[in-house]
């Protein structure tokens, strides 16, 4: 019997304490093996194990095993991994029924059968860059054991098309990303305490997950066709919807996103929705509060901005851009008083939309960019604005003065331009051990860490984007008319900037 360790430990790790027991023909009892690390190189060494029932220890593939069949062991208390770059073409563990760790299969090229078809309970489950495997044969099902958090539920850039026999409750991570063949995402997860994203997986992805309550963060992403997230009530952090296969997004329970009210420097909640060119219509009737932001970036079909009847208060700023006619948030009240409230949206009458109750009522201090114009909504400066009224010159100059402003203001926006900290809900991705390093390189946008940083990361692309050129091509517009009836102070970009 011969065993490989990992080329960084210069003495063995592998040290078989105790073999208990032999297999009896037809009995219960059986041999437990404890190993630190085995690396497998062959069946030879495979073969060797099958009297392990139990093997306390974890298991790594090395690159040089091709076909692989693990017969005998039952239990792995550690993890199981197959090292990046193996030519493993089949893995089959026809009674392996519980890994306590991780099950970890990356960068296996060849990678095409992969049976194990008595695994009950399973640490979690990470697949990537795994381009020939298209069917994982777990025909018992995977859960965690009992009321236990699986750490994470990785699927990247594989050819696997479904993730039926995968039947966590409760997930601290979900990434779905980059499988073409995948077309359906339907899990019974309850619980996600980190992030759950679907993206780029096959075209029109239809994503259910009917027992879902709470979630850290959400990422619907591109190719996401369908949404149905009946049971979800609350999300810790941002909702991310950008899709062009989405016509319509309904969260039917959410109630808050975000964990309180008002945002901290550190906690932040938003709800974008943004490149989803075939969206025309939203509806979150039960959404109440959104910790931060609500920024909506809408598409040529979607003429009526509502689906929020019940939205009371937004912590930061509402960022609208679109073709929208109506804008309706009947029940949102001004925020903390900092945040801003954005539109661009030219078939909007702003002076019509200023006078809907969201701006009349309730004391808003915010001040209202709509269509270029700055409307001040403080309540002692109503009265002066009604009064005041200043010639046309005097418009002009204070716009071009605004205009000039506003440049001032982005310049010292990009000097000063630091990132803010976000944070996500403890994610796990510790158990890389890196062997992700290669397929990073290979694929630059495979990295799990990009996703958890998007949310930064999102901030920068903002900045070029047209908001404060929004404001430029406005006040050259016709709605300069309802421009700044008075001193006007510059519109910071509805960028966030805390
Ligand atoms: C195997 O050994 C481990 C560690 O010594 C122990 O915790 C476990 O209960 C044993 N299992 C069996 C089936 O004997
Ligand atoms: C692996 O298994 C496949 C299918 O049974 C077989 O065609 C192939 O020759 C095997 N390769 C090795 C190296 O054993
Ligand atoms: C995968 O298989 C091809 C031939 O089918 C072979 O050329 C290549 O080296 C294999 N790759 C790995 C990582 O085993
Ligand atoms: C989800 O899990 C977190 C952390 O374990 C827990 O705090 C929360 O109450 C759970 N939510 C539900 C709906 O079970
Ligand atoms: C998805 O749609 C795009 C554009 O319509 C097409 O080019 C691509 O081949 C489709 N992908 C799949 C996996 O069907
Ligand atoms: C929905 O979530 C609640 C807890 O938030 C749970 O009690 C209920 O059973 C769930 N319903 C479904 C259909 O999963
Ligand atoms: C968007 O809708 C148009 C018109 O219905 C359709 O032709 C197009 O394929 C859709 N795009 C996507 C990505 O679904
Ligand atoms: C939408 O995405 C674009 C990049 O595609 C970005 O520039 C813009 O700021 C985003 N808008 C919103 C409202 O998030
Ligand atoms: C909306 O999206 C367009 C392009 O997709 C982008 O140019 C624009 O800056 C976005 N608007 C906002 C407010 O982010
Ligand atoms: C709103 O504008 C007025 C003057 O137009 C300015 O004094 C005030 O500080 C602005 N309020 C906010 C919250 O930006």
């Amino acid at each position: 019997m011969r065993f490989k360790t990992p080329k960084l430990s210069l003495i063995s790790l592998l040290t078989i304490i105790n073999i208990i027991t032999r297999v009896h023909s037809q009995s219960t009892t059986s041999a437990n093996c404890t190993a630190e690390l085995l690396t497998i190189n062959s069946q030879s060494e495979l073969d060797a194990l099958s009297s392990c029932v139990t093997l306390s220890g974890s298991i790594n593939f090395g690159r040089d095993i091709v076909n692989a069949t693990i017969n005998g062991i039952q239990t792995i208390r550690g993890a199981l991994r197959v090292t990046y770059g193996a030519k493993v073409q089949r893995l089959i563990a026809p009674d392996l029924s519980f890994v306590g760790g991780i099950l970890q299969i990356s960068g296996a090229l060849n990678l095409t059968v992969l049976s194990m078809p008595s695994l009950a309970n399973v640490g979690s489950l990470r697949f990537e860059y795994l381009p020939r495997l298209r069917t994982v044969e777990f025909s018992s099902q995977i859960d965690s054991l009992g009321d236990d958090t699986a750490i994470q539920l990785v699927v990247w850039d594989t050819a696997i098309e479904s993730l039926a026999d995968i039947i966590y409750r409760k997930v601290e991570s979900v990434q779905i990303i980059e499988n073409p063949n995948m077309v359906e995402v339907d899990l019974p997860i309850r619980n996600i305490t980190g992030v759950f994203v679907v993206r780029d997986n096959g075209n029109d992805t239809r994503v259910s997950l009917p027992y879902l309550g709470t979630v850290g963060y959400v990422h619907m992403g591109a190719n996401v066709g369908e949404v149905n997230l009946p049971n979800l009530t609350a999300v810790e952090t941002d909702v991310r919807i950008t899709s062009d296969y989405l016509r319509r997004i309904e969260l039917p329970g959410l109630v808050n996103i975000g964990t309180e009210k008002v945002a901290t420097t550190t906690r932040r909640a938003s709800l974008e929705i943004n490149r989803s060119k075939n969206l025309t219509a939203v509806s979150f009737p039960k959404l109440e509060w959104i910790m931060s932001d609500l920024r909506i970036n809408g598409s040529e079909g979607w003429t009526e901005l509502g689906g929020f009847p019940v939205l009371g208060s937004v912590g930061d700023d509402v960022v609208i851009d679109g073709d929208f006619e109506n804008i309706n948030l009947p029940n949102l009240r001004p925020g903390d008083g900092e945040s801003r409230f954005w539109i661009n949206s030219p078939q909007v009458d702003c002076a019509a939309l200023l006078r809907e109750p969201i701006f009349t009522e309730g004391g808003w201090r915010t001040n209202v960019t709509c269509n270029g114009g700055l409307y001040d909504l403080s309540p002692e400066e109503e009265t002066k604005e009604t009064k005041k009224s200043l010639s046309g010159g005097a418009i002009g100059g204070i716009a071009v003065g605004a205009v000039a402003a506003v440049g001032g203001a982005l310049i010292l926006f990009f000097v000063c331009f630091r990132r803010r900290r976000v944070d996500l809900p403890k994610i796990l991705e510790l158990e890389d051990g890196g062997i992700s390093k290669r397929k990073v390189a290979e694929l630059p946008e495979a990295k799990p860490v990009a996703e958890l940083e998007d949310p930064e990361t999102s901030v920068a692309p903002e900045l070029e984007g047209s908001i404060p050129l929004a404001e430029l091509e406005a006040s050259s517009s016709p709605n300069q008319r309802r421009a700044p009836e008075h001193e006007v102070s510059i519109p910071k970009p509805p960028l966030e900037q805390k």
